[in-house]
């Protein structure tokens, strides 16, 4: 057989496929159609139902009790007429957000999928101002969508002006399908009914959109739309609103694991993930299709899909290969499902594109597919395939090669032996494929086939391609049209939302196969994969559960996702070398990004909720805030089972890696009241400088950083909490945590969070900064092992010039000790009402660096006065107005040479950039 003539015509040998199947009892036609729980075509704007052709039974939207419509949209029908079929007649408008709520669907995957006709709809609606954004649930399905430019650029004339969207999403048991449609500028307008002129959103009152997905009322359908359609004629606006529109929506449940990954799965069975090692399609994750491709004559209808409904186009100018050639195979030929019910209808596994006839040729070139795709996702990529060719009988006749964006992924494609040593047996591939965004609007996604060396027959084939789209971390699969310039106030506010993710979270992934997958990958693979560890995934499976919604609701706006290969470029792989820190929570790299920018890169251990909690605090809390004295959260990667934070690089490390138990120099006491200061005034700005007062509640010496410059940063947001708010309130009860030796007793005893145990810790920082000691010292004396203790009884008996840092010998005037002192001891009151505010500490800290400096001015001009601790000074503390005082210039500080601080280039230097988030029992 191997000697025989490799090339072959494909009619021939479709026809003796044919003849030769007929022969295997055993394989059987795909007849099983999946019969889908939820099965919803929605009419938008029509009272009347509608059935068309490819299988599909239009609901009017104004009276079914399956869903409800808020109130604030208008029904439409078109101004031009369609001739393709489907619910585009009509239309729902409006130019304030209205939602579509869809109750009694079952839990489980679904099909959601979005029509659009890009026409003007009567009255005044123009097509052109329909620009808006679409969420379902947690998702944003599309952002500043235009539609008339979407549909005017595309290359399809003949969709004439429809558009189509498709996506995956999950639903948990009893939860509502909500759809929210936003337009982006809601702009003025006036609404006139009538001779009175009222204006719309004062007319109207609308579900408030976030409310949550149980909460909102079900409205009973007559009334309110008879209101509307009425509105609809009246409507009049000005020219700069922009309008939200839908004629038709469809929902189809799936099956569970027809494109979710299978938490049940082998780990050969898992989507390899292009680049690295596997990925999980987890269900919390929101998929938008993008191609569905088919090769052979025409397209496939949703009528003949497997019960679901998907269209199965055929678009050939994808293939950039010249001699390609699609086959279509007798279509009576019997095709074996194994364990992949449903994956494609059979006609799509009975048509394939090879290389083309010219065997001689084939070893020279690929046969290609470039994609065009949005930079900036994750895309998941099913290949299908099945074996037809009758010239293959035996394992090795046709070998071939798999290249996604020209990283080899297969080097040992045998369909034949993958179906078990048999013809006809479909087969799918899943490959996830990481999209870096480099600045461009559309990139290819490539696709290349090669046969193999040792393949007798030399061809390649593939039977179908399917790309998804999966929503980042955000939940986010849109992208917003960059040639729209308008100002829409961003709507997202992924924060608030935080509550309803824990829903999502607790998805349960139930285990029902539905997927053969591929088992191509020879030992080879497998032993290169585990010596190759780009990224731990081999837990993927278990945690995958546990991982859930949560990321849908980190902020997208405010700072910026980085994908893990651009974190793992930028640590050389998490390199031994490049780590600067070590602690509780993981490791910290310093890596660069944007070839030459240098960062912290805060890797979580995976696993614990807790640290997912901090995780989300931290960048909730820090993409808020942007201050001179806070570090700066440059951005975020969550995905693939990471935690990854990325901040600022900060130089100099931490405080407390210059105060004591370092080689590195001392710092004078003007710099140490400079970082003070500093300090103190990120503190300030904390606890109201934002609309909601923000408790730090881990102050300590390791969190505030320096950088190069010796600004003052604090850190760690990890146990930040938004403070007390509303008047009655004065306090909020949380579960003690912060760091041994910096704990506010009050708060510690009566579990009261307020600002003021920011100011307690912060208190002991200072004597931190004045004594150059630990806040607790084991192996000496019992009065001194707590510095807080030992201060207080040393300023009592008036000696607190002894324990004064040695370094700082001399260099303090006797009243600035004072004042200094004072300040600490009030940071430290029992009683937290009677601590000064940051506001306060602030003023007092300049006022002593004031002193010092015109103090030094003093001895510098010839005066007497240093060196003696007493004073007579008399000011009342907190008195003083702190305005007039400018210290941030520290850049031009004299007296700071860097050069003499060389030593701190060593790794050790940022050992404790990032303090531990440790568990709050071991503190
Ligand atoms: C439309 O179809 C729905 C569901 O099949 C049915 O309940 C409703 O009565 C129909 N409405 C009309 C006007 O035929
Ligand atoms: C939804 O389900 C509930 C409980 O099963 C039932 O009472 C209600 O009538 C259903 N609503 C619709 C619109 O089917
Ligand atoms: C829509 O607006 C454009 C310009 O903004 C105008 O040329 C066109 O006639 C309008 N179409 C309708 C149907 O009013
Ligand atoms: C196949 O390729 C060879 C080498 O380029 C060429 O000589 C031959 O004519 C080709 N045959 C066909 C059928 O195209
Ligand atoms: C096929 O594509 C791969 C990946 O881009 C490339 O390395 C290889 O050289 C190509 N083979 C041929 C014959 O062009
Ligand atoms: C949407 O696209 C149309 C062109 O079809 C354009 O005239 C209009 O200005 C765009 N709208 C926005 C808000 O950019
Ligand atoms: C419309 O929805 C967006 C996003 O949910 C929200 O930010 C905005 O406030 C809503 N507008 C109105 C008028 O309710």
């Amino acid at each position: 057989m191997k000697s025989m003539e490799t090339t072959t015509k494909p009619i021939e040998w479709g026809t003796i496929l044919f003849l030769l199947l007929l022969s295997f009892p055993r394989l059987s036609k795909a007849d099983d159609i999946f019969q889908p729980p939820d099965l919803l075509s929605i009419n938008c704007g029509s009272s009347s139902n509608l059935s068309t052709l490819y299988g599909r039974n239009w609901i009017g939207d104004t009276n079914t009790e399956l869903l409800s419509v808020s109130r604030g949209s208008l029904i439409a029908t078109a101004l031009t007429k369609t001739t393709i079929q489907g619910p585009y007649d009509s239309a729902r408008l409006s130019f304030s957000n209205f939602t579509y709520s869809i109750f009694n669907l079952t839990a489980g995957p679904k099909f959601l999928r979005l029509f659009f006709f890009s026409t003007s709809y009567y009255n005044n609606f123009n097509r052109s101002k329909a620009v808006f954004s679409v969420k379902a649930g947690p998702y944003t399905l599309l952002q500043r969508f235009n539609a008339s430019l979407d549909a005017d650029s595309g290359n399809d004339p003949a969709r004439s002006n429809i558009l189509f969207r498709e996506y995956c999403i999950n639903l948990q048991e009893g939860q509502n399908l909500i759809i929210t449609f936003i337009p982006s500028s809601p702009g003025s307008y006036a609404f006139i009914n009538g001779i009175e002129i009222v204006s719309m959103p004062s007319y109207l009152s609308y579900t408030d959109p976030n409310v949550d997905i149980d909460g909102l009322p079900k409205l009973v359908g007559g009334q309110t739309y008879t209101i509307d359609n009425n509105l609809a004629l009246e409507m009049k606006y000005s020219s700069t609103g922009s309008y939200a529109f839908i004629n038709g929506i469809e929902i189809v449940s799936m099956p569970s694991y027809l494109y979710y990954t299978d938490p049940n799965v082998d780990i050969d069975g898992l989507p390899k993930l292009v680049g690295g090692q596997t990925y999980t399609i987890e269900n919390n994750l929101a998929l938008e299709m993008k191609y569905r491709l088919r090769f052979g004559d025409r397209s496939i209808p949703g009528s003949e899909d497997t019960g679901m409904l998907r269209t199965w186009d055929v678009h050939n100018q994808y293939i950039t290969t010249q001699s390609a050639k699609s086959l279509d195979i007798d279509k009576k030929t019997k095709l074996n499902f194994r364990n992949t019910p449903y994956t494609a209808p059979d006609q799509v596994y009975l048509s394939l594109v090879n290389m083309g006839p010219n065997a001689s040729i084939n070893m020279g070139f690929n046969l290609t597919w470039q994609l065009p795709v949005d930079p900036g996702f994750t895309y998941m990529l099913r290949l299908h395939f099945c074996q037809l060719n009758p010239k293959v009988i035996e394992s090795g006749d046709q070998i071939f090669l798999i290249y996604i964006q020209d990283h080899l992924v297969e080097d040992y494609v045998d369909i034949f032996s993958s179906g078990g040593n048999q013809r006809g047996v479909p087969l799918v591939r899943d490959y996830a494929v990481i999209i870096k965004d480099d600045n461009q609007k559309k990139v290819n996604l490539s696709v290349k086939l090669h046969p193999h060396d040792k393949s007798m027959i030399k061809d390649a084939q593939l039977n179908a391609i399917e790309l998804f789209k999966i929503s980042d971390t955000t939940g986010n699969l849109a992208v917003p049209d960059p040639r729209i310039q308008d100002t829409e106030i961003s709507h997202e506010n992924p924060i608030k939302q935080r509550r309803g993710t824990t829903r999502t979270l607790v998805a349960v992934v139930v285990a029902v196969s539905g997927v053969v997958l591929l088992s191509f990958i020879m030992a080879f693979f497998i032993i290169k994969r585990k010596k190759n560890v780009a990224f731990n995934n081999g837990s993927n499976k278990k945690d995958g559960t546990s991982r859930g919604g949560g990321s849908s609701f980190l902020p997208t706006n405010l700072c910026r996702h980085f994908s893990i290969s651009e974190i793992v470029e930028a640590t050389n792989n998490f390199d031994e070398l490049f780590v600067v820190g070590v602690g509780g929570f993981g490791n910290v790299f310093k890596g660069y990004i944007d070839d030459s920018t240098p960062v912290a890169i805060k890797r979580l251990k995976p696993g614990s909720q807790q640290g997912l909690d901090e995780f989300m605090n931290e960048i909730e809390m820090l993409s808020q805030l942007r201050h001179l004295h806070l570090v700066s959260l440059i951005g975020y990667c969550y995905e693939i089972n990471e935690m990854i934070l990325v901040y600022d690089f900060m130089d100099r490390g931490t405080l407390r890696d210059h105060l004591y138990e370092t080689d590195n120099p001392p710092l004078s006491w003007k710099q140490r009241l400079q970082i003070c200061i500093g300090a103190a005034r990120g503190l300030h700005y904390l606890h109201t400088g934002t609309k909601q007062m923000i408790i730090h509640r881990d102050v300590k010496s390791t969190n505030i950083l320096l950088d190069e410059k010796w600004v003052a940063k604090v850190s760690d947001f990890g146990l930040s909490r938004i403070g007390p708010t509303g008047s009655s309130m004065t306090h909020v009860s949380t579960q003690v945590k912060g760091s041994v030796g910096y704990l506010d007793p009050e708060y510690y005893k009566r579990q009261r969070l307020t600002e003021k145990s920011d100011v307690y810790s912060y208190g002991v920082v200072l004597l931190e900064v004045l004594c150059g000691r630990q806040p607790l010292l084991r192996m000496v004396e019992k009065q001194q092992v707590s510095l807080v203790d030992w201060a207080k009884h040393r300023y009592e008996k008036g000696f607190l010039g002894e324990i004064v840092d040695p370094a700082l010998k001399d260099q303090i005037a006797p009243h600035c000790l004072r004042k200094f002192g004072e300040l600490a001891l009030s940071c430290l009151l029992e009683d937290g009402t009677q601590r000064p505010s940051m506001n306060d500490v602030v003023g007092v800290l300049e006022f002593v660096l004031q002193l010092q400096l015109q103090d030094d001015a003093n001895v510098n001009a010839g005066s007497e006065s240093g060196g003696d601790y007493e004073d007579s000074t008399t000011e009342d503390m907190f008195s003083s107005s702190h305005s007039s005082v400018h210290v941030s210039d520290y850049s031009n500080s004299s007296g700071f040479n860097p050069t003499s601080y060389a030593c701190m280039k060593s790794n050790r230097l940022s050992e404790h950039v990032f303090s531990e988030i440790k568990d709050p029992k071991g503190r």
